[in-house]
């Protein structure tokens, strides 16, 4: 796989977690924004397990850019913000969770500052920078690197907590129900099976409460601005536990990512367009403002399909990104780290435009939850890219999504610390059964697979759709299931191994969903139905595992 950006600090575990008969209160599964929210707000009230597959601040978290968006100066109002978010997801937004992720934004900032998150002041006061689709600025960052900012902070809060015992290089395998292990009593999540990097083993977790906080599926497409950790892993998991996925068709691509061989996908922040970047065919024509009276601060979905459409149209490998008009001292000030990158690749903001292109960017669908994380699972949560509360209904608004890890993270950690003392102690779990299985002798099975699934994802299920290129996908991709499913049986597994088994089943489900959406709307558009379905009340995109054993109740009403 891709090494992306700059490699993440490697923490160095400080507290072993040995799986022990005891068991944890709470499993928190990622250790990016989202999972970091969680497990300090969950570390008040008990024992916390934290996962991470790879090093602790490494996600798609660190390497965030334009900021979080949360109303904070005098002019912005609730309303305002609210409005902005609708209009991005275009009619499928649920209100009620938009209003609940706006309302506390100003407040989830607050905790953050408190943390001692380093945001960028000018004259005294935070500033606001402003992204597309927002109609004020409300965007509060550090410099160009906010997520590196706030997630390194975080973690350090993390490894200093007595009650959280990190896991770093743990890669969850799969959730432990009480069906699976045919226990009496209704179905709950008991906890995990995590392989770890370093011994190769795989060890049982028991936790009263599990949280999934895995990140997004970016990674099934072959250009994209995340890191190689953005595998679907949790949305795959819940999926196999029986938990179901919503609107999981709206994969957002974030239209400029710089255009260079080695440049991996790397993201040039709306922020850039937000303070005055303007998109610019290679003759030097602006041409957003045919597309958008928004231009270049239309939302995303808008600018990214338009620049797809020039690039077909005039047989483009990119479209230039122009911010040089706002002068050296400017781009220095405000985007130090992007400047310094685009530098190392030989352009000069200052100088000139800069190259771009979209990079699957976002998973906008995900695992069903309540506005208290809830899954269909009881005892396990979701929260953030992993999770879909119907926030960003069929495109993500800007600088949304921290804000979203923030506030739901706080609201599932006070949902999960109020049921602590009556949910049942941890149960001791089986080990995990290798009996059957045998070394693997074939890896190349394994990277073969994931390139094929990227080039297909990227060709078939990208900006574009028609009904013939979802039928040639998802044909490959049950082709390929079928494939991994008889590897997983025989041999040992694998970091890859499993990523691979996750992103298949992930794009088995994008593909699905977007095959069962006839209209075209927000980030999802077919030639075949170029137009949105205005006849029928907008309907979210729903798939249930076979083994959904509720009726279709929304998640957590059947929580004890
Ligand atoms: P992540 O931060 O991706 O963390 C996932 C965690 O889960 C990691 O710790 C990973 O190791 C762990 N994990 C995954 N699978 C497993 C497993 N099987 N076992 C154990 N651990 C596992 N959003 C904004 O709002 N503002 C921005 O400015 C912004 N800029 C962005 C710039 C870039 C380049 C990218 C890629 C995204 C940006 N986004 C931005 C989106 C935002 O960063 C993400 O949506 C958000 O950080 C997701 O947080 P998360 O905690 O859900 O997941
Ligand atoms: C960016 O800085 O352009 C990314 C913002 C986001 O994904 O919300």
């Amino acid at each position: 796989m891709i090494a992306q950006n700059t490699p993440a600090r490697r923490i160095t575990m400080k507290k072993p977690a040995e799986p022990s008969s005891r068991g944890f209160d709470f499993a928190v599964i990622g250790s990016g924004l989202a999972g970091l929210t969680l497990a300090l707000h969950l570390a008040d009230h008990g024992e916390v397990a934290l996962f991470a597959k790879a090093a602790l601040a490494d996600g798609s978290s660190l390497y965030a850019q334009g900021g979080i968006a949360a109303v904070l100066g005098p002019e912005d109002s609730f309303e305002s913000h609210v409005r902005d978010t609708l209009d991005a997801g275009a009619g499928l937004c649920r209100e009620d969770a938009v209003r609940f992720v706006v309302e506390r934004a100003p407040e989830a900032i607050r905790w953050l500052i408190a943390q001692g998150a380093p945001f960028t002041t000018r004259d005294g006061r935070y500033h606001l920078t402003r992204e597309g689709g927002h109609s004020q600025r409300r965007v509060i960052h550090a410099a160009d690197a906010t997520g590196r900012a706030v997630e390194t902070t975080l973690a350090a809060k993390a490894e200093a907590h007595p009650r959280i015992h990190i896991l770093t290089d743990h890669i969850a395998v799969d959730l432990v129900t009480s069906a699976k292990l045919g226990l009496a009593g209704p179905n709950r999540c008991l906890g995990l099976y995590a392989l770890s990097k370093t011994t190769g083993t795989v060890a049982a977790y028991a936790a009263r409460l599990t949280a999934l906080a895995t990140g997004g599926a970016s990674k099934a497409y072959l250009y994209s601005s995340n890191p190689d950790t953005s595998t679907g892993d949790g949305i795959s998991m819940a999926w196999r536990a029986g938990c179901r996925t919503a609107n999981l068709e709206f994969v957002q691509f974030h239209p400029t990512c710089l255009y260079h061989p080695q440049a991996k996908s790397f993201l040039i922040s709306e922020a850039v367009r937000g303070e005055g970047g303007l998109l610019r065919l290679p003759d030097g024509t602006r041409f957003m403002p045919g597309y958008d009276p928004r231009a270049e601060l239309a939302p995303r979905d808008i600018v990214a399909r338009a620049i797809d459409s020039e690039m077909k149209r005039l047989g483009l490998d990119s479209v230039d990104l122009d911010i040089s008009h706002k002068g050296r001292a400017f781009i220095v000030e405000h985007f130090p780290n992007i400047y310094e990158r685009c530098l190392g690749f030989g352009f000069d903001m200052a100088e000139g435009p800069i190259p771009v292109v979209p990079a699957a960017h976002y998973t906008c669908g995900g695992i069903l939850t309540d506005l208290r994380g809830r899954t269909d699972l009881p005892g396990l949560y979701a929260v953030g890219e992993c999770a879909y509360t119907g926030l960003h209904g069929a495109n993500r608004l800007a600088s949304n999504s921290l804000l979203e890890c923030l506030v739901l993270g706080r609201a599932a950690a006070e949902d999960a610390a109020s049921r602590l003392a009556r949910t049942p102690a941890p149960v001791a779990l089986p080990p995990w059964d290798e009996s059957r299985v045998t070394d693997a002798d074939e890896g190349v099975v394994v990277s073969h697979n994931w390139e094929e699934l990227r080039r297909f994802m990227w060709d078939y299920v990208g900006i574009v759709r028609t009904n013939k290129r979802l039928e040639r996908a998802l044909h490959r991709v049950n082709l390929l299931n079928r494939e991994i499913h008889e590897y997983y049986a025989n041999f040992r597994i694998s970091n890859d191994l499993i990523e691979l088994r996750n992103l298949v089943q992930v794009a088995e489900l994008i593909i699905r969903s977007a095959q069962s959406r006839t209209e075209s709307r927000g980030l999802h558009y077919s030639r075949d139905y170029p137009e949105q379905d205005t006849a029928h009340p907008a309907r979210d995109t729903i798939l249930t595992p076979p083994q959904y054993a509720q009726a279709a109740l929304p998640p957590g009403d059947h929580w004890p």
